[in-house]
């Protein structure tokens, strides 16, 4: 029996996710308009706890303002009657024209003035609905011609956005925490920002660092051939995972959004087992939202997006009861012992020595034997091994 999923396991998902009408560069929707209040009620019958959203998914823009009350008025009676949150919300900075050359930088500084405005007013809705943390994924903000954007210029822009929207938050009190979304190109050639890497460099030089983290999604590291794994970990040793987003990609290509796991699901075990089990000594290294960020295929009717709305949730905890079994199993710890995985805690130098006494070690360089540690064999294969035999079930 597959596990069920429950609102303690923390699942949300993007309106824009199960809501995507399938319609891609070479053609239309293949399904019918899906509302926040629709989402809610299914997802929640799924076991999800919450749903995010940008802007834009919730209220098509144009509308009066009556219009957006009604219906920020029956999503909110949809959270109450289901119990739901919303956990996170963003801005949708990408799909209007006027956005083609970016929000935050843009070339053009009155389209920066509009892009600030739409996120402070979209900030006002997301402090009223409770969310924590409000996402920044700067899709258009980037380019196609070098010549064509001063990219040091562009980074002070940005700084100068997130400088000021922090303050706005603080200022009212909202207590919103950001999170950067790195992707490397898709819809701009190039996106600023491409990398975890990048966005943590640019969280340092922010006026208020201690608020802004990242968001990393799967498929994005994916495209630009980086290991996921190794990215939320240096993520969570930077303090800055405030919030991820779970999906699958096969390798380096167009950003499929798949159903998390339906990449490369090896990688997806040892991020589930990261994120459940890496916590020193144990336990969860992340408690933020498990959110999905895919795109149900565009083959599928509102039945087949549910079914691919379960799968991710479903995959989710397949990995976690895998990871615990693996990390439980004591051939495993063994074989981790024997790999010298925690020897690497160990710090290189002794407590309070100095690099005169390492230099004053004979034993460290002078007489030191390599010929052991060139010929020893580190015991990863095994872990390997056991690792994908604890991932098929054959343990
Ligand atoms: C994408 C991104 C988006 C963001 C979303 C929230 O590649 O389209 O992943 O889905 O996650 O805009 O910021
Ligand atoms: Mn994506
Ligand atoms: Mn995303």
């Amino acid at each position: 029996m597959a596990p069920q999923p429950t609102k303690e396991d923390k699942f949300s998902f993007g309106l824009w996710t199960v809501g995507w009408q399938a319609r891609d560069m070479f053609g239309d929707a293949t399904r019918p308009y899906l509302t926040g209040v629709e989402a809610v009620h299914k997802l929640s019958e799924l076991g999800a706890y919450g749903l995010t959203f940008h802007d834009d998914d919730l209220i098509p823009p144009g509308g009066s303002s009556s219009a957006r009350q009604k219906i920020i008025d029956e999503f909110t009676t949809a959270l109450k009657e289901t119990g739901m949150v919303v956990p996170m919300v963003t801005t949708n900075l990408f799909y209007d024209p006027v956005f083609k050359d970016g929000g935050f930088t843009s070339n053009d500084r009155s389209v920066r003035r509009y892009a600030m405005r739409k996120v402070m007013r979209n900030m006002d809705l997301a402090a009223e609905l409770g969310a924590q943390i409000y996402v920044f994924w700067g899709g258009r903000e980037g380019s196609e011609v070098d010549f064509a954007k001063d990219v040091r210029a562009a980074l002070d822009r940005y700084r100068e956005a997130l400088d000021t929207l922090a303050q706005y938050s603080i200022d009212r009190g909202y207590g919103l925490r950001f999170a950067i979304e790195p992707k490397p190109n898709e819809p701009r050639g190039d996106i600023l920002l491409p990398s975890i890497g990048h966005a943590l460099a640019f969280i340092n030089e922010l006026e208020h660092s201690d608020m802004v983290g990242i968001n990393p999604e799967v498929g994005h590291e994916h495209m630009a051939s980086l290991n996921y794994t190794h990215g939320i970990a240096q993520a969570l040793w930077a303090g800055k995972l405030f919030h991820i987003d779970l999906n699958g990609q096969k390798g380096p290509r167009f950003d499929q959004d798949l159903v998390f796991g339906h990449g490369d699901l090896l990688q997806a075990f040892s991020t589930v087992d990261l994120l459940e089990n890496g916590a020193p000594g144990g336990g969860p290294a992340y408690d933020g939202p498990r959110h999905f960020d895919y795109k149900p295929p565009r083959t599928e009717d509102m039945d087949g997006v549910w079914e691919s709305a379960r799968a991710n949730m479903e995959l989710y905890l397949m990995l976690r009861d895998r990871a615990r079994a693996f990390r439980a199993d004591p051939e495993v710890q063994e074989a981790l012992e024997a790999a010298r995985v925690d020897e690497l805690s160990q710090p290189t130098l002794n407590d309070g020595e100095t690099y005169e006494q390492l230099l004053a070690d004979s034993t460290a360089y002078e007489d030191y034997n390599l010929d052991t540690p060139r010929t020893q064999g580190y015991g990863f294969a095994r872990l390997q091994r056991l690792a994908v035999q604890h991932l098929l079930g054959a343990r």
